[in-house]
């Protein structure tokens, strides 16, 4: 059976995915969508199974975008290969380095952050709060502590707006080269200043593990396109979760639950990724529907993440849920990296630093949430005191 189609109306889709992946996942679960050309996974289970099938659900992806403009990384490579690049990561990403190298590092920072907004009665939780706080791990995680936290956001979002741009806008892309000649130049002194590079980086891992320099550059930019504007999101958008779920902040405030549960339970209900792309190695026959290969499909985990045959009442936010069967990491072989940093980060320093140092918080105004491939609030405005 040749798959149905489906046509999308992309500025709904980008100002709130829910209501249509809800219609895609009841009736047309699997479907090709013309304006995003490409397959759309929508239920749990099929992603969940998918993603494993890694000689049909590849993730090597010739001539793609992020390839072009950020050379060729590891989660753009299947089997051995991305195997290989991804352990030589390790040493800077596992979860003993980040308890007991980059929690204090990343405690102070956020500190740091919270003692420059004392004097202030209002705040954008997003630029003023949650942009730094993500850019400084990330800072101290890739080794580039020569980038300011605004360098680093910025072309963390040239990135990701230069490989998302198939309609080839030149100021986009050139945008985004600007942004990557930054990480180059930025990772060319840090190494001959080899002295500052803190051996627990990941630029210090990859480099004594002999990766070659290409690849080098090309995961450390997969690093910061991918490490940044996640957890940015998630701790603003936890937070405004909190604030309009108050009883829920109650239960974390008198020891119920935790912030690592909120955190958690944000990122399955308003899923920072909200999708992985694959290539389609070779024809799939898949509950009677045909997949051409060479065709692109996405695994849409947002939409994972609400199927109400998995999580029940799954369009509410609930932090007493189990989170197991989320898919916000991925669910395969290229489950997220930075999963242990991103726990801790915004379970165990930013959000409990947070309401600890601001317990009067308030939210001034509904946040506007934009993205359905990356999903969060754009802006923020909250009473601190
Ligand atoms: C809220 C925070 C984050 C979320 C929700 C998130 C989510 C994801 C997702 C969905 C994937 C793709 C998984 C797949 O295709 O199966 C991924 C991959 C990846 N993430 Fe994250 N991420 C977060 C933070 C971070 C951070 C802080 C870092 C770096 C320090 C990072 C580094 C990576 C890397 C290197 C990969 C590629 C892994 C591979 O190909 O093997 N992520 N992430």
């Amino acid at each position: 059976m040749s798959l149905p189609t489906v046509d999308i109306d992309l500025v709904a889709f980008t100002a709130d995915p829910y209501p249509i992946l809800a219609e895609l996942r009841k009736h047309t679960p699997i479907c090709f969508v013309p304006q995003l050309q490409a397959t759309l996974l929508t239920q749990h289970d099929d992603i969940f199974t998918c993603e494993k099938l890694v000689d049909i659900f590849s993730s090597d992806q010739p001539g793609g975008l992020m390839n072009e403009l950020m050379g060729k990384n590891m989660m753009r490579k299947d089997g051995d290969a991305h195997l290989l690049e991804r352990r030589q990561a390790q040493p800077a990403l596992s979860p003993r380095t980040v308890k007991s190298v980059w929690k204090s590092l990343c405690e102070r920072a956020t500190s740091d952050v919270l003692d420059g907004l004392e004097n202030q009665d209002t705040c954008d939780l997003v630029r003023d709060y949650a942009m730094p706080v993500s850019a400084h791990a990330l800072r101290f995680i890739t080794g580039l502590t020569n980038m300011s936290p605004e360098q680093l956001d910025n072309s963390s979002q040239a990135m990701i707006d230069g490989i998302a741009n198939y309609a080839g806008d030149p100021l986009i892309q050139q945008r985004c080269e600007q942004g990557t000649q930054l990480i180059d130049d930025c990772i060319d002194d840090m190494l001959k200043a080899d002295t500052l590079l803190s051996e627990h980086s990941m630029l210090a891992a990859l480099m004594r593990a002999q990766q070659p320099l290409e690849s080098v550059r090309a995961n450390i930019k997969l690093a910061i396109s991918g490490g940044q504007n996640e957890p940015r999101d998630a701790i603003a958008g936890a937070t405004w979760a909190l604030l309009s779920h108050r009883d829920q902040l109650d239960n974390i405030l008198n020891h119920g639950s935790t912030w690592l549960h909120a955190f958690e339970e944000y990122a399955r209900w308003i899923s920072p990724i909200g999708m992985s792309p694959r290539r389609i190695a070779k024809d799939f026959n898949h509950k009677g529907f045909h997949i051409q290969a060479e065709s692109r499909a996405f695994l849409m985990f947002g939409s994972g993440n609400r199927d109400e045959s998995v999580f029940e009442q799954a369009d509410q936010f609930d932090i007493t849920r189990s989170n197991s069967k989320s898919l916000s990491f991925g669910a395969g072989p290229h489950f997220c990296a930075g999963a242990a940093t991103s726990r801790m980060l915004i379970g165990g320093v930013a959000l409990p630093m947070l309401f600890d140092r601001f317990p009067n918080i308030q939210l001034l105004e509904e946040p506007v949430f934009s993205g359905w491939a990356f999903r969060g609030p754009v802006t923020m405005p909250v009473k601190l005191k």
